[in-house]
Parts: C-alpha cells; sequence; structure tokens
C-alpha cells in the first residue's frame, strides 16, 4: 500500500511501516494548504497527518483511493469527520500518549505567568539585576487560590491531579453531564466568576470557538490569569488582549493561537504573557508515543485490523 506522511517522526516507527509498505515522507516544514496536500497524498492509501493540515471534503474527494486518516494529535479539528464518514474513511488520534506531558506544560505556563519568570529572565539578561530587592517582581502565591479547568478529559484531569501538589482548589465544568455530580463542577459562567487562574482543556468544534469572548473574559475577577494549551480557535484573541490592556486580566499563558503560527500583534510586546509555541506534547517520549500510535492506527486499518484509537469508524 502507498502511505504519505507529511512529516518527518522522531523514533523508529516510520522505518517499521517502510519495511511492510510504499513511505513517501514530506521533507518540507512549510505548512500545507489543501492544494499542496492534495498533491502530496493524491494517489496515497493513507495518511499520517499534523495537526494544521486541512483534511477536508474537498481534499477527501480528491484522493479517491484515500482509506484512512492518521492524525498525528489528540485534537482532530483539522478533519471534516462528517466528510470522512461519508465517505468511508477511517480517522483516528494520539491519545492518552501526550496527556502528561501537556498537562506539565500547563504548570510550567502558570508557574512562569504566575511568578513573572520571563520577566525576571529579561531583566537579568538585559543587566537590569542590581541586587536583590524586597518588592522587586512579585507574583501570586498559588495555594489556597482557585484554579478552573474548562474541559474535564484526560488532560483536564491530570491538571487538576497536579494543583494538588500546589494546594490550590479546583472547579471544573465540561459538556458531559455526568461531571455535574462532581462537588467541584460549575456552569461555565459561575467557574469563570469564581477563578482566580483560569485553564483551558476542550476540544475546539464550532461549539466552543470563542467560548472565551469579550463576555466571558470580563466575567473572570479582576487580576485572573488565563492559560491556554488546547486550541486558540476556544479565545477570541482580540478580546483577550483588551482585557490585558484595560488591566482586568494579570496575564496570560498560550501554547496556541487563533492564526497559528501568527501570533495578535497586541500580545507580542507585552510583558505579562508568556507565549510558547504550541510545545504542549513536546517530550522526547511524548512524541515519540505519538508516532508509534499515528503507525500502528494507519498499519491496522490498511492491514484490516482495527484500529487502537479510532475517531471515526465507518
Ligand atoms: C494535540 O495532540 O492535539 C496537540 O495539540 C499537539 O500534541
Amino acid at each position: 500500500m502507498k502511505i504519505a506522511v507529511t512529516s518527518s517522526l522522531p523514533g523508529d516507527a516510520l522505518s517499521d511501516l517502510a519495511r511492510r509498505h510504499t513511505v513517501l515522507v514530506r521533507e518540507e516544514t512549510d505548512l500545507l494548504d489543501q492544494a499542496a496536500l492534495i498533491r502530496f497524498i493524491a494517489d496515497a492509501d493513507g495518511v499520517i497527518t499534523l495537526l494544521a493540515d486541512p483534511v477536508s471534503e474537498q481534499v477527501m474527494a480528491a484522493c479517491p483511493k484515500l482509506k484512512v486518516v492518521a492524525n498525528y494529535a489528540v485534537g482532530f479539528n483539522n478533519i471534516d469527520l462528517e466528510a470522512a464518514r461519508r465517505r468511508g474513511i477511517w480517522v483516528t488520534n494520539t491519545p492518552d500518549v501526550l496527556t502528561d506531558a501537556t498537562a506539565d506544560l500547563t504548570w510550567a505556563l502558570l508557574l512562569a505567568m504566575t511568578r513573572r519568570l520571563g520577566e525576571g529572565e529579561e531583566l537579568l539578561r538585559s543587566g537590569g539585576y542590581a541586587g536583590w530587592r524586597p518588592e522587586m517582581l512579585l507574583g501570586l502565591g498559588l495555594q489556597g487560590q482557585t484554579l478552573g479547568i474548562v474541559g474535564f478529559g484526560r488532560i483536564g484531569r491530570a491538571v487538576a491531579q497536579r494543583a494538588t501538589g500546589f494546594g490550590m482548589q479546583v472547579l471544573l465544568t465540561d459538556a458531559q453531564p455526568a461531571l455535574a455530580e462532581d462537588a467541584r463542577y460549575r456552569p461555565l459562567d459561575e467557574l469563570l466568576a469564581a477563578s482566580k487562574v483560569l485553564s483551558l482543556h476542550c476540544p475546539a468544534t464550532p461549539d466552543t470557538h470563542h467560548l472565551l469572548d469579550e463576555r466571558r473574559l470580563a466575567l473572570l475577577p479582576r487580576g485572573a490569569y488565563l492559560i491556554n494549551t488546547a486550541r486558540g480557535q476556544l479565545v477570541d484573541e482580540a478580546a483577550l488582549v483588551r482585557a490585558l490592556e484595560r488591566g482586568h486580566l494579570a496575564g496570560a499563558g498560550l501554547d496556541v493561537y487563533e492564526n497559528e503560527p501568527e501570533v495578535h500583534q497586541g500580545l507580542l510586546g507585552r510583558s505579562d504573557v508568556v507565549l510558547l509555541p504550541h510545545i504542549g506534547s513536546a517530550t522526547v517520549a511524548a512524541r515519540t508515543a505519538m508516532a508509534d500510535l499515528a503507525v500502528a492506527n494507519l498499519a491496522a486499518v490498511l492491514e484490516g485490523r482495527q484500529p487502537p484509537t479510532p475517531v471515526v469508524s465507518p
């Protein structure tokens, strides 16, 4: 079978796959638009895609042999799932293996933001550190503060687990009705009003687009912090910039952006934000395990077995 992979991947999974199938790996690192994606995968039986590859209906229509799209990500908002279902194409993702890495990075952002690590580093590197001062770079102590978690799936839960060690109170909200039984559950607007730090962990869908808009950002208490390691589309970035500018929010820690890889100009110059280039899952272990799982999913479909982590099972 012919397999197209839109990027090189860490580990040995692709070499193993190449012993059984014809594997074409894209070496260029620029982003693919629909036309370029079609050119690259047109006659493939299966494809391993990255989270920014636009796997639209048009792309699927132009690839008549395509049987499986194995996304190298837990998120799959880059893929038209309905079109895949209609066309009998499997879609798979890479859950679980990146949960701890992403939860750790969420906490790295939370600490960097509330303890002003970026500002401290900048001060030191620019030669501005003239000695210890009692009031220099004071930040937020976490003990007893409330951490609001929006989206209580695998990553949201792993972030909540880590909060115990820092003495934070956790509140959570989620679309799953069963979670309403949890004493920590709050409807979204109530959760916002009670959260000193808010962390987003829900998928990007039409329903969650701009979940944090002007109105909801204003519900956060004055001096609150926002962390987003999920998807940029969850936040109205222009409204976030305005909330920071008027001092309503004390800071933001972002790993993802509304128009990634572009970052809103209003964020770039601010010292009260910590900005990372989508590295939530970027550990050797997680990214290698993601490659193993994406390959296992793809190979299973093409070799007639049930894939381990399907999203669309035609
Ligand atoms: C994902 O998997 O969806 C992350 O955004 C990248 O690992």
